[in-house]
Parts: C-alpha cells; sequence; structure tokens
C-alpha cells in the first residue's frame, strides 16, 4: 500500500541546500541531514492559519508551546521539566556554540568524540578554543565509547564535553550504562556536558530508547545542557526552531544572558510550526519511524552486499555510515556522483575511507540510489576491491 512517505516531491527550484547542491545534474543528494518527506497535515495548518492572519510581529513564547513540552518530556522520558528551564532559540548548533562559548576556558579544551556531525568540530574554533577529539571505538558491530581514552582526555584541562546521542554518524541510542558512565567522568573531572539531543525521536529499534543524559542523575542535571529540536524529526529545519533544557539556575542565567543581543528569537513560524508537530503528530512519526525502518533494513541489506562496502547496523537516526575503505577508492564521494548519488564525506566527519548516505527520503528515490551505487562498483576493476570484511 502506497504511503504519504512513498511521494516523490519535486524540490527542485526551491532553494533547498540539499537539492541545490546537485542542480542541473542528475545525481540524487542523499547527503545533509533533511528529510525528502512533506511535513505532517497538522503542522502545515498551523503554518497556513499563521500565513492566512497575515502579521508577522514580534512574537512571545506560546505558553501553550510550553505546557507541551513538560507533558511531552514527562510521558516520553519521565523527565520533570519546569517551565523556566526550557529556552528556545533558533538552532541546536547555535546552542552548543554558545554553550561553548561561555563555559569553555581559553587555556582549557572542549572535548568531543569522532568521527562526528561536523558543525561539532568548529566550534571550538568559533569560540577561539583548544580542541581535543576522542575517536569512537567499534564493539560487536556498534559504534561507543573508548572510555580509556576519553577520560584521558577529560582529565587534561577540559571544560565542556560535546555529546552527541543518537549519534550521528553511526546511529548509537547511548544505554544507560553508557551515560551513567559518561556522566560520572565529566563530573569527576568538573567537565560540562552539551548534550546534543536532536535526533532522539529516530530510535529505529523497537527494544530500544532514548535517555535524556540530564535524568540519569541530579548530578548529571546539574552539570549538563540539553538540546533539542522539532526540526529533524517533522522536517522543519529550515524554521529554525530548537530549545535547551537547563534545569541547574546558574548554568541557564549564564545561557541566557550569553544569547541577548546575539541570538534572535525563535520566529513566529517555527514556534506555531513545533506547537502543532508536538502535540498534534504522534501517528504521523510512529508512520515515519515505521517508514525509515524499513529503509534502514534495506539500506543494511543492500549495502553489505556492494562490493567493498559495509555498514553495521544502525539504532537510530535516517543517516548510514557506509564503510568504503575496502574499495580502494582516493575520493568516493566523487566515485558516487559521478555515479549519481551524493553522499557526506566522513573526511568532514574526522574519518575518512566513510560515506554517509541519507535515508530519510521515499523508497523509490533510495532504490535508485543503491542501484547506482551497487553498478558503479560492478564496474570498478577488480584489482581495486580489496575482500570484503565487516568492520569490527
Ligand atoms: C547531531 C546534530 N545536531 C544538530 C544539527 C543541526 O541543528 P540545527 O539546524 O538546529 O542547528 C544536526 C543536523 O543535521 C545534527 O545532526
Amino acid at each position: 500500500m502506497e504511503s504519504c512517505f512513498d511521494e516523490l516531491i519535486d524540490r527542485k527550484n526551491t532553494s533547498s541546500m540539499k537539492w541545490e547542491k546537485y542542480e542541473g545534474t542528475d545525481i540524487i543528494p542523499m547527503w545533509v541531514a533533511d528529510m525528502d518527506f512533506k511535513t505532517p497535515p497538522a503542522v502545515l495548518e498551523a503554518l497556513q492559519n499563521a500565513i492566512d492572519h497575515g502579521i508577522f510581529g514580534y512574537t512571545n513564547v506560546p505558553e501553550e508551546l510550553n505546557n507541551i513540552m513538560i507533558d511531552r518530556l514527562m510521558k516520553l522520558y519521565g523527565w520533570k521539566v519546569k517551565k523556566e528551564w526550557i529556552i528556545w532559540i533558533p538552532g541546536v548548533v547555535t546552542g552548543i556554540n554558545r554553550v561553548c562559548s561561555i563555559f569553555g576556558k581559553k587555556d582549557k579544551n572542549i572535548v568531543t568524540t569522532v568521527p562526528i556531525y561536523p558543525p561539532f568540530l568548529e566550534v571550538p574554533q568559533n569560540s577561539r578554543q583548544n580542541f581535543v577529539t576522542v575517536p569512537m571505538k567499534i564493539q560487536n558491530h556498534r559504534m561507543t565509547f573508548d572510555f580509556e581514552k576519553l577520560e584521558q582526555a577529560l582529565s587534561k584541562n577540559a571544560s565542556v564535553f560535546i555529546l552527541c546521542n543518537p549519534y550521528n554518524p553511526g546511529g548509537s541510542v547511548f544505554t544507560k550504562e553508557e551515560l551513567a558512565r559518561l556522566v560520572e567522568l565529566c563530573s569527576k573531572y568538573k567537565v560540562l556536558i552539551c548534550s546534543d539531543e536532536i535526533h532522539s525521536d529516530f530510535v529505529l529499534d523497537s527494544d530500544k530508547k532514548h535517555i535524556p543524559t540530564a535524568i540519569l542523575s541530579r548530578e548529571a542535571a546539574a552539570n549538563s545542557i540539553t538540546l533539542m529540536a522539532p526540526s529533524k524529526t517533522y522536517n522543519i529545519p529550515g524554521l529554525g526552531c530548537s530549545f535547551a533544557v537547563v534545569s541547574n539556575s546558574s548554568l541557564r542565567e549564564q545561557f541566557e544572558f550569553s544569547l541577548k543581543g546575539h541570538v534572535p528569537s525563535v520566529n513566529m513560524l517555527g514556534f506555531y510550526a513545533a506547537q502543532a508537530a508536538f502535540s498534534q503528530c504522534d501517528q504521523w512519526l510512529s508512520q515515519m519511524i515505521a517508514y525509515l525502518k524499513e529503509n534502514r533494513d534495506l539500506v543494511i541489506e543492500r549495502v553489505n552486499k556492494m562490493k567493498g562496502c559495509s555498514v553495521n547496523p544502525i539504532e537510530a537516526t535516517f543517516l548510514a555510515w557506509i564503510d568504503v575503505r575496502e574499495t580502494g577508492l582516493n575520493d568516493p564521494v566523487k566515485f558516487f556522483e559521478d555515479a549519481g548519488v551524493g553522499l557526506s564525506d566522513g573526511k568532514f566527519f574526522g574519518q575518512k575511507g566513510f560515506v554517509r548516505l541519507n535515508f530519510g527520503c521515499p523508497r523509490s528515490l533510495l532504490e535508485k540510489g543503491l542501484d547506482r551505487m551497487k553498478k558503479a562498483l560492478n564496474a570498478q576493476p577488480k584489482s581495486t576491491i580489496k575482500s570484503h570484511n565487516m568492520p569490527q
């Protein structure tokens, strides 16, 4: 049966960053993390109502939106959030940069893990601070923290640890044990956790659950700033609407102060879209997750049969982290672009030899992209392809 997620929507000539990159070519864009699905009908209706009203003045945070968030965080995670803890900001990346600017120190290090969503790697540069990256490790076909190396980095003059959970790329949903260990280390070395949880709604495995870092313990709540958004989930990243949850009043005051005059408030349409999304779209969300699961399964099955390529199970997100080292390709992104598929280059995530494929698109488009990748790899001279091994 056709689903609304099967609809192929022409995004050409819409100033879409994703599609404009390959304007005038036949390359299917499967790079930046926005999906090719239409936002839910209730969100469109809320936006239409605001447009019909016709006045786009300065806007307060709708009281109702905060109440919706408080209920939602309680329902999903048992997280008892107070209204004043929620601070609306126009972007998660903006939030991370603000956190690092205020709480990072000139003589200390910002720490994060690699591979990682590329804007994390630009944060220390933006705030002129030192930077230490710690490689993640693969254990039982799953990306996880190398706690030994992480402790070394956290123990040496660190100020802020930028966490991504669920993890982009790789898709790990961190367990209570993993997060507890992380919280313990950060508390021990007095390192603030900036927890980017923008992908929290994208848990694809039904036996896994997203756990916000801040709910682990009092210590965790006091020592963290959580960043969340409706933007990925409901495919409204262009509306610039996200929020921070900060229970520690001292951190909150400093964070709020740092926004003043530097960061504009969320625009009115972002607020209305978020309100409709978080209150009326649960059914749409579960259908979208079911659709993504099938896309994920297809990607895993097909990519692991491609010459020289492998991908580990993906617990969350709509992003596949593909190991292409055994293809012997010098420039895998160029190779796949020549084959008609636009992927993200692992080198920008701090790990060469990998590409990231965004499977948040209609299945027919995904199949077309996968077919093109397979065909191009099959046409490669045999000598350049090494034997196929799953990464450990
Ligand atoms: C982990 C992560 N954080 C943040 C963002 C972007 O957030 P924003 O557009 O709100 O700055 C993305 C987008 O891909 C992401 O994957």
